[in-house]
């Protein structure tokens, strides 16, 4: 059937998650990454949160499946020499080196046009053009600076970071859409370009209903619903953190199911979609809110929400998470139970679309990974595992041209 990318050739300098995430999904389409990795070392998360003593960590595993690895010293004269060959090899280039590595090495952007005017220079870095172009970021800290942190936990509390990987995972995304736009324009133009994709832009981007509420707020000087509102709390100026609350014109909340004094995740989210507000009303015992003028309509309801949610809750603390889920959807009441990753682990309907899969590793045995979540209808994804270190140097340098004993020289010479 073939893949969507193949034929697409990927110089893949990414390392921890952000860029890893970006070539990962190429692969997955089918491209053919080729991950360069320093001689001797490799990508510095093949050993972080090790849970196998000398084996490549589930950190580096998930991370970059499909891929193929190389072992090349890039700071070495003749080990630039072989990058020469590969950038001319090669489709794109992707990299989330801290800001100037890749100039330091002797490849800005200039040489590497000069040496492929094709090539796609695709970069992930922390803070685009300005004053913190020059920092080093990681994912909390793009959280933090691209208003996901300030925008989430409860009013009372501290700002708080999400387990989402919103700042790496979601800005290799990103990079990921940039550099199939760039491939695109390429059929047309005949050259590559720039694709940078920065941090806190992407979490910005992911925090956009943010921006929509700060200018509400600046308009109106209040959010009717925010949960500060219906509690009578005093807006300042910047948008507040909303706890639970839905994001948009349908109120949420989460609320306790059965067992949530020895589960940690026996919660529900519960929305209360406004056309289905009498069916809900009956399911909880409180048919006469149906009527009630102060419950009839959804912005009577709005400062009474806190009513509302506890009384749905005496309703799901007496049913399991998942009872209440079966009996609100027959009636399609919108909400969801809180799956923990231990549930996700065992779902089977994830397991029978590919988007969890189990792998397996020569040196680490079967695991559990993610698998594509983007599905095409023609061009499957089949996950395979994760490169060792330096797997497939001499398979890429003999298809690069070169001979078995220049080859040799290169390992003697420690470049590779
Ligand atoms: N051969 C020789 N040297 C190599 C090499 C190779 N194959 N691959 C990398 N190097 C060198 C780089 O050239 C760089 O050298 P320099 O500092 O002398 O220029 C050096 O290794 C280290 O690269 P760097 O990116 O600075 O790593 P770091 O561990 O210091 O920083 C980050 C890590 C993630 C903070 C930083 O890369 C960064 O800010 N990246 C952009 C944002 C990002 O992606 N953050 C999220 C990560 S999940």
């Amino acid at each position: 059937m073939g893949k969507a990318l193949d034929g697409i050739r990927i110089l893949d300098f990414t390392h921890v998650q952000s860029g890893p995430t970006c070539t990962q999904l190429l692969a997955w389409f089918g491209a053919d990454v080729i991950k360069v990795e320093r001689a001797g070392a490799g990508d510095i998360t093949r050993e972080q949160l090790r849970d196998i003593p000398d084996v490549d960590s589930l950190y580096f595993t998930m991370l970059n499946h499909n891929k193929r690895s190389i072992t090349l010293d890039t700071k070495n004269p003749q080990g630039k020499a072989v990058l020469e060959r590969l950038i001319r090899h090669c489709d794109v280039l992707v990299e989330n080196f801290a800001p100037g590595a890749l100039d330091r090495m002797g490849f800005g952007w200039e040489r590497i046009q000069a040496l492929n005017p094709r090539m796609i220079v695709a970069s992930v870095k922390g803070f685009g053009p300005g004053p913190y172009e020059d920092c080093k970021v990681y994912e909390n800290v793009a959280q933090c600076a691209g208003g996901a942190a300030s925008t989430t936990g409860f009013d009372d509390g501290p700002p708080l970071v999400t387990g989402a990987q919103i700042g790496d995972s979601g800005t290799g995304l990103h990079l990921a859409l940039g550099i199939l736009c760039a491939l695109y324009q390429r059929n047309r133009t005949g050259r590559g370009q720039k694709v940078l994709a920065a941090m806190q832009d992407g979490v910005l981007n992911l925090c956009r209903v943010k921006l929509r509420d700060q200018q509400r707020l600046a308009r109106h000087g209040f959010m009717k619903e925010y949960p500060q509102y219906p509690e009578g709390k005093k807006f300042g100026s910047a948008v507040p953190r909303a706890g639970n609350a839905s994001g948009g014109g349908q109120p949420g909340w989460i609320i306790k199911c059965k067992g949530w004094e020895e589960d940690p995740n026996a919660y529900l989210y519960f929305i209360a979609q406004a056309p289905v507000w009498k069916e809900i009303c009956q399911i909880i015992g409180r048919p006469d809110w149906i009527t009630d003028p102060d419950y009839a309509t959804p912005n009577a309801r709005l400062p009474r929400l806190k009513s509302v949610f506890a009384a749905v809750e005496a309703w799901t603390m007496t049913k399991t998470k998942f009872e209440a889920m079966a009996e609100l959807n027959q009636h399609e009441i919108p909400c969801g139970p809180i799956l923990s990753m231990e549930e996700l682990a065992a779902e089977p309907s994830l397991r029978a679309t590919g988007t969890i899969v189990e792998v397996d590793h020569p040196t680490r045995g079967r695991y559990l990974s993610v698998g594509n979540p983007i599905k095409l209808s023609d061009s499957p994804t089949e996950v395979t595992r994760s490169p060792l270190l330096g797997e497939h140097t001499r398979q890429v340098l003999a298809e690069l041209g070169l001979s078995e004993s220049e080859i040799v020289a290169l390992e003697g010479a420690k470049v590779i």
